[in-house]
């Protein structure tokens, strides 16, 4: 039984408190999803709102804010324009205690310094295009090498690294913040201007929902994505390694030993890459596999089984001693399991030290390299079409004797 979060907030006056055993009986017999010790305390139920900061300066002076979101449910999304970076993501565990759950920096020279892409938007390329090199139309073009001899998350002043204009709106179920940026020709070697929105929405059924769209003035490649790194016990409180993860794949795309995908779509039955039941990170992470090598630990792409762009259910992952769990939905046709392979001492938020297999990200994509690779799904783009991408985290908490 999954409990939304919203039917765990309660007002805790004795009148209610009866009210409640009554319904956690119906819930027993099956009615209603309720559960006993999930009460907050009615000062976490707030209204949606947005609230604006300063988060610092860049080096030129340029000032950088941040964006808090908030909804019915006391759930909380900090967001910053300065690569699109979602720093905090606050929900309750199932006694309804509040943790923010990502990984992230105190202020916004930590962002300019980071190098591990921390709740950033991806782009133009989100992961790795080899060596650097693709070819539209008989043009072959050159895009900076800064992973190894690969090309990765669209180079060194990716999205991930620009200042984009921010909107707050709202939604008909939410607050949201709207991110433009307008890539110009050639940035990192790209082809074409290119129009970007990406639109963060946080509703009142708890899901935190990014909308993305481009257009183009000249035919290029576009792949978008988000990289939050997920702690569901807590951001820096220990590993990721007992949280157990369901992927609605059966295949996923193996790679070199410079993480380029080979070009199979291999099938993951027998193999430590089967998450089609809910497995635990670390209980495969270390066997001698080439593919767990090359990743030093999970980095891979997975084959989503699904018909065409739906938006469909791509990964389940719950953490069992806080009893968080999170759901994620995607348009797109692949999702990268990264287990944060090459954290290592790095000073957080709260002054928490991150390390190896401190989170897990899944960054919903297309196939890494796809522009090299014609059999992929095209990330192609040509002038008069639009790029769309839709992926949604849903956070929710299960009761404590629940199977995940
Ligand atoms: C992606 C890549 C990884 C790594 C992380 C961020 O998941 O595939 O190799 O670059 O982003 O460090």
């Amino acid at each position: 039984m999954t409990l939304p979060i919203s039917t765990i907030l309660f007002q805790r006056s004795a009148q209610r408190r009866g009210r409640l055993a009554l319904l956690i009986l119906l819930g027993v017999a099956g009615a209603t999803p309720l559960l006993a010790g999930t009460i907050l305390s009615p000062n976490q139920r707030t209204e949606a709102r947005i609230d604006k900061r300063a988060f610092g300066k860049l080096e030129d002076g340029t000032p950088i804010d941040i964006y808090t979101l908030r909804n019915r449910n006391g759930l909380q999304v900090d967001i910053t324009p300065y690569g699109g970076t979602v720093v905090a993501i606050k929900t309750p565990d199932r006694r309804g205690r509040i943790t923010d759950i990502v990984l992230g920096y105190a202020d916004a020279k930590g962002y300019v310094s980071d190098i591990s892409y921390f709740g950033a938007l991806i782009g133009r390329y989100a992961n790795r295009i080899a060596r650097g090199r693709f070819t539209l139309n008989n043009v072959e073009y050159r895009l900076p090498q800064n992973n190894g001899v690969n090309h990765l998350h669209g180079g060194v002043r990716g999205f991930h690294k620009v200042v984009w204009q921010p909107r707050e709106m709202t939604r008909a179920h939410g607050v949201a913040l709207q991110l433009t940026y307008l890539s110009k020709d050639n940035e990192e070697g790209y082809p074409g201007n290119l129009a970007v929105t990406a639109t963060y929405i946080l509703s009142d059924a708890n899901e935190l929902r990014i909308e993305y769209s481009a257009s183009t003035d000249k035919e290029t490649v576009v792949n978008l994505t988000h990289h939050s790194y997920f702690n569901l016990a807590g951001a820096g409180m220990g590993d990721v390694l007992q949280h157990k993860v369901r992927i609605n794949a059966d295949r996923f795309t193996p790679v070199d030993d410079t993480l380029i995908p080979t070009g199979e779509l291999k099938a993951v039955k027998g193999t430590p890459f089967d998450f089609r039941r809910a497995t635990a990170i670390g209980s495969r992470i270390n066997q001698a596999d080439d593919q767990l090598v090359f990743g030093k630990g999970y980095d891979h792409n997975f084959v989503l089984n699904k018909q065409g762009q739906e938006l469909s259910l791509a990964a389940t992952v719950y953490e069992p001693a806080s009893g968080r769990a999170l759901e994620m939905w995607t348009t797109e046709p692949g999702v990268q399991l990264y287990t944060g392979n090459f954290l290592d001492k790095v000073r957080g938020k709260a002054g928490k030290d991150y390390n190896r297999n401190g989170a897990f990200c899944l960054e919903a994509q297309h196939f890494p390299d796809s522009p090299n690779r014609p059999a992929f799904p095209s990330t192609v783009l040509k002038p008069g079409e639009r790029y769309t991408q839709t992926t949604v985290y849903k956070f929710m908490v299960r009761g404590a004797k629940e199977k995940p």
